[in-house]
């Protein structure tokens, strides 16, 4: 009996940990895919003509990224320790050994960001505006973002 309250007690316990790792693991993943969502949805697929122009959505996705953006620093201050379960792109714990060099990537994507504001109208400038963010965004994950499947 001793045994088994021991072993459940120790069964709940590892849950708590797995879930309060695995609720911040989902933050953060949340957190890039509402940035990828206003990127590489709404930006690109404008930008290549695959969703008709539509400026609303465009000044929409600007300004998504322009209060997300700022956050990543903060939202990814703790260490998840485990990846989103099933997700495709996970972090690099290279992140928590160089945090500061982790949050030297952001300043560039807020200034492309603050840049870009009131200077997309088309098709070409969406396809150029991506072409900027992309590369801001890509700078920090070539480093910090792991390829998980
Ligand atoms: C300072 C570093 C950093 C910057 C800047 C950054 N990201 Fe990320 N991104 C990450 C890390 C780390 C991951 C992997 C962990 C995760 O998915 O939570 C990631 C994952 C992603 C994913 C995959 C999410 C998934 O699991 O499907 C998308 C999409 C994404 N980022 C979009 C963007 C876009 C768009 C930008 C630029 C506007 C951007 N990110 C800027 C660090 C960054």
């Amino acid at each position: 009996m001793k045994k088994l309250v021991i072993a459940v007690g120790t069964l709940l316990l590892g849950a708590g940990a797995v879930m309060a790792d695995q609720k911040l693991a989902v933050e953060q993943d949340n957190l890039m895919r509402a940035q990828g969502k206003s990127v590489y949805v709404t930006i690109l697929k404008m930008g290549k003509g695959d969703l008709p122009y539509d400026q609303a959505a465009i000044d929409a996705a600007l300004a998504q990224l322009e209060t997300s953006v700022p956050t990543i620093p903060k939202v990814f201050e703790e260490n998840p320790k485990e990846d989103v379960v099933n997700a495709t792109y996970g972090s690099s714990p290279k992140i928590w050994q160089n945090k500061a060099d982790f949050d030297s990537k952001v300043p560039p994507v807020i200034k492309a960001v603050a840049d870009l504001k009131g200077k997309i109208k088309d098709q070409a400038s969406a396809k150029m505006a991506f072409d900027t963010l992309n590369e801001k965004c890509t700078a920090c994950h070539e480093t910090y973002r792991l390829r998980l499947k």
